[in-house]
């Protein structure tokens, strides 16, 4: 029987050393908004594709201050420098890209934004967006969603393809500076989001399937590479590859229990992202090993093919020792103890995680709130 599904591929795909400073080929001549963060800025990190674009005409205004987990005041600071722009740049993490997709729907539309949370309800036309990763981790260049705090600490999501980029760059020369936790720490994060839409509970498909299983493939061959040296380009091009296959992976399939855990690490404890996905990756593996032990033995035989006859469950065990391996040979903190969350947090983390109901629903069994405790607890 053919299975029904639907899938949306990605942006148009631009990569190789240098692409970022080609960024005035993919856009119209006049004013650009170019969102960044300080630390890009310091970094000197965009000044190439800026002076690029100058040269060409394109005018590029700087709004250079998305902070991490950007707030609804910042995307409509971003929105008014934005006026009279014909086109939007995200260059930097997850947070500027984050900014620049809504802020391309924003300028181009004006419409409300209390009338976008959700899924599905922006259906207008954005201006023309380039997104340019600086790391190999969130593939938010890749993905029609964009994450914005409201009130302080209320997460809230807008989804469609209305913001789905028109060109995502792949520029290795941009990551070459990373510092070797952000590198581990972000990687792992595009690991969990290949394995997460592997098994996701709704909407795993045979396309996001073959987009998850080459993004780890990438990451397992690639990220000790990229930790071990930095300034190896082919390996940092193969992680930005890997971390934007994943997001197309997730996009379609989307991510689960270790992103549910994981999120209130960041919200209450400022936690990175990447580095919270690797403190809770190999427990929340563990308690969804009944439900999902054919697909971690699949990919388990694929990430080391030495298993391949010692049966589904030792197949399944040697993938989330693999994982387990990867993320400390790649030097991440280990245990919640290690980021200062201690027993007194359990209970404050177990009920945020269940906030989290979008991201539960597509784990492969449930999590309860006593689950999540205990969880937490094993990972301190
Ligand atoms: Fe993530």
């Amino acid at each position: 029987m053919m299975l029904s599904y639907q899938f949306q591929y990605g942006p148009k795909l631009i990569a190789g050393r240098g692409a970022a400073e080609r960024l005035d080929a993919m856009l119209p001549a006049g004013r650009c908004l170019f969102v960044t963060d300080e630390t890009v800025r310091a970094l000197g990190l965009a000044d190439g594709a800026l002076a690029a674009l100058a040269a060409a005409g394109r005018e590029p205004v700087v709004f250079d201050r998305v902070e991490q987990d950007p707030s609804r005041d910042t995307l409509m600071a971003a929105v008014a420098a934005g006026e009279g722009c014909v086109s939007v740049v995200g260059f930097g993490g997850g947070s500027p890209m984050d900014v620049a997709k809504l802020a391309a729907y924003l300028i181009a539309t004006a419409e409300d934004l209390d009338t976008l949370w959700g899924v599905g309800k922006a259906l207008g036309t954005k201006l023309p967006l380039a997104l340019v990763p600086t790391t190999a981790g969130t593939g938010s260049e890749a993905t029609p969603v964009t994450v914005i705090t409201v009130g302080g600490s209320e997460k809230r999501g807008v989804s469609g393809a209305a913001l789905l980029a028109d060109f995502a760059v792949l520029d290795p020369d941009l990551t070459l500076s990373l510092p070797r936790a952000v590198t581990a720490a972000t990687g792992i994060d595009a690991m969990v989001h290949a394995i997460e839409a592997y098994t996701s509970a709704r909407l795993k498909n045979p396309m996001s399937d073959m987009f998850a299983r080459k993004a780890m493939r990438l990451i397992s061959d690639n990220l000790l590479r990229a930790c071990d040296h930095p300034d190896d380009a082919d390996a940092r091009g193969r992680m930005l590859l890997a971390a934007h296959l994943a997001g197309i992976a997730f996009a379609n399939a989307p991510v689960a229990g270790v992103h549910a855990l994981a999120y209130p690490l960041g919200g209450h404890f400022h936690i990175p992202h990447g580095l919270s996905n690797a403190l809770m990756l190999t427990h929340v593996l563990a308690h969804n090993m009944e439900a999902a032990r054919p697909l971690y033995a699949e990919l388990g035989a694929m990430l080391d093919p030495s298993v391949k006859d010692i049966g589904q469950q030792g197949q399944a065990q040697a993938f989330v020792q693999h994982l387990a391996r990867l993320s400390r040979a790649a030097g991440v903190p280990q245990r919640l103890s290690d980021v200062g969350i201690g027993p007194e947090h359990l209970d404050l983390l177990a009920a945020e995680a269940m906030k989290q109901e979008r991201l539960l629903i597509n784990n492969p069994c449930p999590i309860s709130q006593a689950d999540a405790r205990r969880l937490y607890e094993a990972a301190l």
